[in-house]
């Protein structure tokens, strides 16, 4: 099938199935492309509960997938990439938020949605990276302990100096591995552009930022700034929709290696095979889904405020 022809037989399988796309903005762009819901992580928490639809076809990562039916358990939620994993979603454990529970009396314990399922079902609140610093800060909670990213924990606990952060050692590798010599390099490649950085990066480059948000606050920046060039400091996925609201400006990523390869394995042919079969279901067990929604519904309602 040419790519014409697939994008029709998706949408052939959209109405056959009553089913919806979604997608996130590091996925290949002709995925991007066929996307009825196309967003940040928190945009795609929020917007699965807004669905009527009996399927929706999570192009992501499985732990978006697990969010998507953990909030939607009545729905089926097919992940076309069935082996697309986030290894960040890995880097804590559930005994280590014990420990802390045990060690400190008034704590809240704040996962990053980038988790497994069993890890959002032992803490008290969701944050994403959209909304982490709002919901965080209203928190009544002197001490926080933030699973399971190091980097977002520390850029958050600096804009909270009240707060008395516990960090855990996670980090996603894409972002985490971008040093700020590749990035004085870009710098000087590209003297008049502005440095956008997403919060996953080391502290020492969101420091050294122009401006610090998640990939929607990214892209929302560029529509609105009189800037005509920026360097991007996240997955190069996101240049596809920046292309798209602002093809007069240019872009420029810090080194090549800025794709996921989790978010990279979703692709219109496995969306086709997904929702041909109905294949490739996200199946939990109703106590872990009862337990991972809860801190998922309080970022919802957090969120809002
Ligand atoms: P946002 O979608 O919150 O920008 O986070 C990026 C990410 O790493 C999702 O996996
Ligand atoms: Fe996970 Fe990083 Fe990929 Fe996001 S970009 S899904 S945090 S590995």
């Amino acid at each position: 099938m040419n790519l014409k022809d697939k994008i029709n037989r998706i949408e052939e399988l959209k109405k056959e199935k009553n089913a919806v796309i979604m997608a996130h903005y590091y996925v290949d762009g002709e995925v991007q492309g066929v996307a009825d819901y196309l967003g940040d992580s928190y945009y795609l928490s929020h917007a699965a509960t807004t669905i009527d639809k009996n399927i929706i076809v999570l192009c992501g990562v499985k732990f978006m997938g697990e969010s998507a039916k953990a909030l939607n358990p009545e729905k089926k939620i097919l992940l076309p990439a069935s082996e697309a994993e986030c290894p960040m979603a890995h880097m804590a454990t559930v005994e280590s938020i014990r420990e802390v529970r045990e060690k400190y009396e008034d704590v809240a314990v704040v996962c990053y949605v980038n988790s497994t399922a069993e890890l959002k079902a032992e803490s008290d609140v969701c944050v994403t990276s959209a909304n982490a610093l709002n919901i965080v800060s209203k928190l009544p909670n002197k001490n926080i302990f933030f699973i399971p990213d190091k980097n977002l924990a520390t850029y958050i606990s600096k804009k909270l100096p009240d707060k008395n952060f516990i960090f855990n050692k996670g980090c996603c590798y894409i972002h985490d591995r971008i040093t700020k010599e590749q990035v004085a390099l870009a710098k000087e490649l590209h003297p008049d552009a502005k440095l956008l950085v997403h919060p996953e990066c080391k502290s020492d480059i969101a420091d050294i930022a122009d401006y610090v948000g998640s990939t929607s606050e990214i892209i929302r920046y560029v529509k609105e700034s009189s800037d005509n060039e920026f360097i991007i400091a996240t997955e190069e996925g996101v240049l596809f929709e920046l292309n798209n609201v602002a093809p007069e400006k240019q872009f420029y990523t810090v080194t090549k290696e800025q794709i996921c390869p989790g978010m990279k394995m979703v692709s219109l042919d496995n969306i086709i095979e997904v929702l041909e079969n109905e294949s490739s279901q996200i199946e939990m067990d109703r106590e872990l889904i009862d337990k991972a929604k809860i801190p998922m519904e309080k970022m919802l309602e957090l969120a809002k405020k």
